[in-house]
């Protein structure tokens, strides 16, 4: 790695590729979700080695759930052993873990663990760890929309007073920096509905390499691409 890298603050990664990368080894999906969960507990260990402060993962979108019946309960199994496993991790690495999305959607366990994750991790500062699950970002702002609205009716607050920093009040990501840096794995190129107001201004990063391949030499290499174009169009992220 470079002397001088300028790390990004916060960097978003949409998970993709689980599934063809186990069918290219004639292995279900499902076993490329496992790797992709085993390679999220390793790349969230090198962002804290390299100094990145928030981490935003897109694991389970509101669009998922038209996968089959086997894939999802799969996903779910993966989710509840993760979410609880995640404490461990959250106290070695000193992360704080929030849940985005809307999680009302799932099994109450599911929900309960979710809770006492976040409940445990909060004080940690060392990485900020954001699981997007069951997220969607034209429902995250029809719920902040919807919410303000209720906030208005109610004379909470003043319609004039809306500005941008009162609505992203409203969003799940509320407090979190916007992305610096959002990486996609597996060739895709699109955001498929994610942090679609966050992302404003977020550079771009797309790769070919499926996510359970996406390991510290790929995630340094996406870093250092951003930093090239940081540096020809420098002066604003060092203010
Ligand atoms: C995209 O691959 C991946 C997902 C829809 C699920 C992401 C889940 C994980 C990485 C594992 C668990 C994560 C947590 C937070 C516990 P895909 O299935 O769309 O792959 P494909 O595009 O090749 O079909």
């Amino acid at each position: 790695m470079e002397e001088n890298m300028n790390v990004p603050n916060h960097i978003a990664i949409i998970l993709d590729g689980n599934g063809r990368w186990a069918k290219a080894k004639g292995m279900p999906r499902s076993y490329g979700h496992v790797k992709g969960c085993a390679n999220l507990e390793t790349i969230c260990d090198h962002m804290k080695d390299l100094g990145v402060k928030y981490l935003t993962v897109y694991a389970f979108s509101t669009e998922n759930w038209k996968r089959s019946r086997e894939e999802v309960e799969g996903l779910m199994k993966l989710f509840r052993n993760y979410l609880k496993k995640c404490i461990k991790i959250a106290e070695k690495n000193r992360m704080r873990v929030k849940v985005i999305g809307d999680i009302t959607a799932f099994d109450q366990d599911i929900q309960d663990r979710i809770r006492e994750l976040e409940n445990f991790s909060k004080d940690y500062t060392e990485l900020h760890f954001q699981i997007a699950l069951n997220y969607g970002s034209r429902d995250e702002i029809l719920r902040g929309v919807r919410r303000l609205a209720q906030d208005a009716a109610d004379k909470k607050i003043d319609p004039a007073q809306i500005d941008e920093g009162l609505f992203e009040s409203y969003l799940d990501t509320a407090e979190i920096p916007d992305p610096d840096l959002m990486i996609r794995t597996s060739g895709e190129l699109r955001l498929s509905n994610f942090l679609l107001w966050q992302m404003a201004y977020t550079e771009f990063y797309f790769t070919d390499v499926a996510w359970p391949d996406f390991d510290k030499a790929e995630l340094i290499k996406a870093i250092e691409k951003y930093n090239k174009r940081d540096r020809r169009y420098g002066g604003v992220k060092e203010e």
